[in-house]
């Protein structure tokens, strides 16, 4: 089990007061915070190894070039793949935008289908929606059944031949859900589709094993798993990183030029035009290294304990909406609505108190349409969070229930 006492001491931001109260931080599906391992490492890496990872022939670039190198076999290993298949991005939303790109102007056009879900992130939507104005291929979108989860039905209804791509969140960063992306996988290999996974919420809280799930493609992002901004993953098959073009252009991703045309470099620095941020994937293999300590099954049975315990509390709470599943469904995430209580002014009295959650419509309008509303306050809970911080939301909401309802 996770001892809280002990993982709170190693963040040193936990140790703030917000208006004067102990700061209990509850939005941990935006961001998480950053244990001093990590902002230590990358400290580390400014103060004493600074350089670029070009080829450059001196020490200190060749320490830099070793420790971005570890660093992607370690966050590779993560997701128990190789390092050749892991690409650095800046975040979840560039690794999807590289597929999206690259197989929008390699492997889709008119008379093509991607399937996406109804509970995407914009991120996992709008590149493909645009993409699909530019190249004339079509999106399909699954619905949702009662309470917040998918329908394999409604998949298997949708997916056909024509479909070449099938892009679906792990967890919901709204009602937590976690997807039977296994299935939805196998469904979409039966089409032959390729299959793109959004792991932003499930590789932070639960364990995510590539060869085991069978994606094609999973995108993750280092700041929700207690690492630096900045920094986020793809990984891909060997074949399709091989085969694919690559997304961004310019230095450290070609092989030779000529004026009038290039060559690529090997996967995965064919997908890394530019200068990296090697401090912040060294800081991610920290963060990473972090996780592992504690151990991913303690992390998920630590939030999924946390996410009944809170359920149970919001639940006894007279006019509390909550959307989404059961516990044992869904990760550390809880969208609710109090009442007509417009969410921000939730987030604010919860603010004064000294708990930050979010509030809105966290980048998923088409679900917020869905479910009828316009936005939700979210509580979501990560290593550090205690049952007494849950305490301290129910008093908070009690307290903004009677000054606001
Ligand atoms: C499910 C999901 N996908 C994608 C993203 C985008 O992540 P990033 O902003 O790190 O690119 C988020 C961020 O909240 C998310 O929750």
């Amino acid at each position: 089990m996770i001892d809280v006492k002990k993982v709170r001491k190693d963040f040193p931001i936990l140790k703030r007061k917000i208006n004067g109260k102990p700061f209990v931080y509850l939005n941990n599906a935006a961001t998480t915070q950053k244990p001093i391992q990590v902002i230590d490492a990358v400290a580390d890496f400014y103060r004493n190894h600074n350089s670029s990872v070009d080829r450059g022939l001196s020490t200190i670039s060749a320490e830099a070039i070793d420790m971005y190198d570890n660093a992607r076999k370690k966050v590779a290993g993560f997701v128990n793949a190789e390092k050749e298949n892991l690409v650095f991005t800046k975040n979840t939303t560039e690794a999807i935008n590289l597929v999206a790109y690259s197989l929008a102007f390699s492997a889709l056009g008119k008379g093509d289908e991607v399937v996406l879900s109804k509970m995407e992130h914009h991120s996992n939507l709008v590149p493909w929606q645009q993409l699909a104005k530019l190249r004339g291929f079509k999106v399909k979108f699954v619905g949702l059944k009662e309470h917040g989860e998918l329908s394999l039905q409604e998949f298997e209804k949708t997916v056909s031949d024509k479909t070449k791509v099938v892009g679906i969140v792990h967890a919901s960063n709204v009602l937590g859900t976690i997807n039977p992306v296994r299935e939805i996988i196998e469904i979409g290999h039966r089409h032959g589709a390729l299959v793109l996974v959004d792991g932003a919420q499930s590789a932070p809280s639960i364990e995510v094993d590539i060869k085991r799930m069978g994606a094609d493609f999973l995108a993750f992002s280092g700041h929700k798993m207690l690492g630096p901004t900045g920094i986020g993953a793809l990984y891909a098959r060997q074949e399709l990183l091989e085969e694919m073009p690559p997304f961004l252009f310019g230095g450290g991703m070609i092989s030779e030029v000529f004026l009038d045309k290039s060559s690529w470099r090997k996967p995965p620095a064919k997908f890394e035009a530019g200068t990296p941020n090697a401090a912040a994937a060294v800081g991610f293999a920290e963060a990473v290294k972090y996780l592992q300590k504690l151990g991913m099954k303690n992390v998920a049975l630590h939030e999924s304990k946390l996410t009944k315990y809170a359920l149970d509390m919001l639940h006894s709470i007279r006019g509390i909406k909550i959307y989404g599943p059961d516990a044992q469904k869904r990760i550390g995430i809880i969208a609710f609505n109090v009442g007509r209580i417009h969410p921000h002014d939730i987030a604010s009295v919860l603010d004064e108190h000294g708990i930050a959650i979010r509030a809105g419509d966290h980048c998923a309008q088409p679900l917020m349409r869905e479910l009828g509303i316009i936005g939700t306050a979210r509580a979501s809970f990560y290593v550090y969070n205690s049952k007494e911080e849950v305490d301290a939301l129910e008093g908070a909401l009690v307290k903004a229930q009677k000054l606001l309802g």
